[in-house]
């Protein structure tokens, strides 16, 4: 069932359930020893090469952050051959200049999640495996993201630090301010343990973030309206075929 040439694996994010343009799909429902993924693997072609794509939350958005199966998904995607992941994820602004609309490709994680599956070795006899995890994403890839977005006239900000908050509840100020003081810049609730999961696997995953909003007490709105949530997130994701498209073409 390999597919050794799938240049790259897309896992999208809330705003992102199908890929646009893909030629060719063919869909792929694969087994995982840890129990089925969020959906099907769609493989097809893309800027003259060969992409996976899976919807994280499922196609109809049906599994909230903390019931999505991260191990299963980046199995399914490793066992179709890819080793490369984007990992497209929508997230509120914690830092000033990451309002929404904003394209940050971050560089730090700090992980805030509790109850998921955090390693692939939370198996009964499976050998245990220590990664290294002190630059979580892989910086060639968040290379090539940040330089197709420049070649691309997209705006995205290189590096930041993204907080993984358990949801599906937004965040209360207090929870913010908090997240601010320990040093992060963007809030989110699906960067982990997808990113440690994608290192045990050994495969090169950078994030690309999408910002829906200011994260709770960071901008002028009283409250956070999710209809803007959802808009500010279709604007953003717009521009995400395009900047991976300028990537692939290389
Ligand atoms: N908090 C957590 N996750 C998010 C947010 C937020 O404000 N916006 C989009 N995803």
């Amino acid at each position: 069932m390999s597919i050794p040439s799938i240049s790259l694996a897309v896992i999208g994010g809330s705003g992102l359930y199908d890929f646009p343009g893909l030629l060719d799909p063919v869909r792929h429902r694969i087994d995982t020893p840890y129990g089925p993924a969020s959906g099907d693997v769609v493989a097809g072609g893309f800027a003259g090469k060969r992409i996976a794509f899976l919807a994280r939350h499922g196609e109809s958005h049906t599994l909230p952050p903390h019931r999505v199966n991260y191990r299963a998904n980046l199995w399914a995607l490793h066992s179709l051959g890819a080793r490369r992941v984007i990992g497209v994820n929508a997230v509120g602004g914690i830092r000033d200049d990451m309002g929404p609309r904003t394209i940050v490709v971050p560089d730090q994680v700090i992980d805030y999640t509790h109850g998921r599956f955090t390693s692939f070795c939370d198996v009964e006899g499976a050998e245990v495996k220590h990664i290294d995890f002190s630059e979580p994403y892989t910086a060639s890839l968040r290379r090539e993201l940040l330089a197709a977005a420049a070649r691309a006239g997209i705006a995205a900000i290189d590096g930041g630090c993204y907080g993984a908050t358990q949801g599906p509840r937004l965040e209360t100020r207090a929870e913010i301010a908090r997240m601010k003081r320990d040093g992060c810049d963007l809030v989110g609730m699906t960067g982990m343990p997808e990113a440690a999961l994608a290192r045990e696997l050994e495969l090169d995953y950078a994030c690309l973030a999408l910002v829906a909003n200011f994260a709770a007490g960071c901008g002028d709105e009283e409250e956070i309206s999710i209809e803007e949530i959802f808009a500010h997130l279709a604007a953003a994701t717009a521009e995400v075929p395009n900047l991976l498209r300028v990537m692939l073409a290389g």
